[in-house]
């Protein structure tokens, strides 16, 4: 049996789907390591386990052949110098791409590959970014005001690795210097296992 064609809306300014079927929430203490700043990290969570970010999506087989597609919602904010994010994955097949649609707010696609290309794009209202296959991928809000909100789409079959960047990091940051983002070396990122 096939879905059946569908349609739905995303309104400003919310842009909440009007049709979804999963609503994620992520924590301040689903990103234990990922800040550079633990010390930060800490007293941050000491205080409250803020929400960092959500996800809305469709429900869909996750089979090759399907795009899932949804919408993301990073909060402002920061951890000690280093601006509110998304955990970021590689695809657990990983040549497969995706597709990111801003649709408000301010801020970056922070993007590598297991060779160690990096790359960081621009997200803003009406940027469309495409993540090549292969391309690790993490969004950060720039602005301390706003969401920074992305409809995005990729292959059904493409799953999420979260395990690789967990252990070694993205290899630039994007952090707050002298009231403006600056993207930086990660200190502590570790070059991936020469294969
Ligand atoms: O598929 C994607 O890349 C997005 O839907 C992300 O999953 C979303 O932005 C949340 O980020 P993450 O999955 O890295 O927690
Ligand atoms: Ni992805």
């Amino acid at each position: 049996m096939k879905n059946a064609p569908f349609t739905f809306e995303l309104n400003p300014p919310e842009f909440i789907p009007s049709r979804y079927d999963n609503h994620i929430t992520r924590r301040l203490s689903a990103m234990k390591g990922q800040y550079s700043n633990a010390a930060a990290f800490e007293a941050m969570l000491s205080k409250e386990d803020i929400l960092l970010y959500e996800v809305y999506e469709l429900k869909l087989p996750e089979v090759a052949g399907e795009l899932l597609h949804g919408i993301s919602i990073v909060h402002p904010g920061k951890v000690g110098d280093e601006y509110f994010m998304t955990k970021g994955h590689f695809h657990t097949v990983l040549d497969t791409a995706e597709v990111y649609y801003c649709q408000k707010g301010e801020g970056y696609m922070v993007m590598e590959t297991p060779e160690g290309d990096w790359s960081v794009e621009a997200l803003y209202p009406g940027a469309v970014l495409y993540v090549p296959p292969c391309w690790a991928h993490r969004s950060v809000n720039t602005s301390l005001a706003e969401d920074l909100i992305t409809f995005f789409v990729y292959p059904g079959n493409a799953g999420h690795d979260y395990g690789t960047i967990e252990d070694q990091g993205f290899r630039t940051l994007v952090v707050e210097q002298d009231g403006e983002p600056a993207i930086v070396d990660n200190p502590r990122w570790t070059s991936p296992p020469v294969k």
